[in-house]
């Protein structure tokens, strides 16, 4: 299946649109891993000049956002969620070491929330992963990463809280 922009956003918003809810995000996950292999789309948008977070898409009924990510350096980002947003990671090229996190205690304002790391795996070229609203993750890369994301909602706007991990 070949994609363009247009018709990737589409079909994801009719997805949603149908069902906002664990089971549409499964299909936009499923559909985030069809996109993941047509090589022409993925290089449009996640290439050399594809900065660490861009926007490519964001819908304006439903919020949802596509976001093309270039990370270069290698990092292990602090546990976290997407506050009320969930988050499918697609993973372009590179891998992605992603460690799972048991809130112990919830976050609050001016409360960093308490985490104990659990699973670990690692995202290759081609995977997806769905976050739900408080699933706490930190994905780690030790060489350069692309991906293709989507976000529930575009968690540049939206307060989050911090997590230790203990
Ligand atoms: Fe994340």
């Amino acid at each position: 299946m070949s994609f363009t922009l247009e018709s990737f956003a589409s079909e994801c918003q009719r997805i949603l649109k149908a069902d906002p809810g664990r089971a549409g995000r499964e299909k936009v996950s499923d559909l985030v891993q069809e996109a993941l292999k047509d090589e022409k789309f993925i290089t449009a948008y996640v290439n050399d000049n594809t900065p660490d977070r861009q926007v490519i898409y964001e819908d304006a009924e439903l919020g949802f956002c596509v976001c093309a990510h270039v990370n270069r350096e290698a990092r292990e980002a602090n546990p976290h969620d997407h506050g009320s947003s969930w988050a499918i990671y697609g993973q372009a090229w590179g891998e992605t070491e992603m460690s799972d996190w048991e809130v112990l205690e919830a976050a609050a304002e001016g409360k960093p929330g308490k985490v104990r790391r659990g699973q670990m795996y690692t995202l290759k070229p081609g995977m997806a992963h769905i976050y739900h609203e408080g699933d706490v993750h930190s994905p780690k890369r030790t060489a350069a990463t692309g991906l293709l994301r989507i976000e529930g909602k575009n968690t540049a706007k939206m307060k989050r809280y911090p997590y230790k991990a203990v």
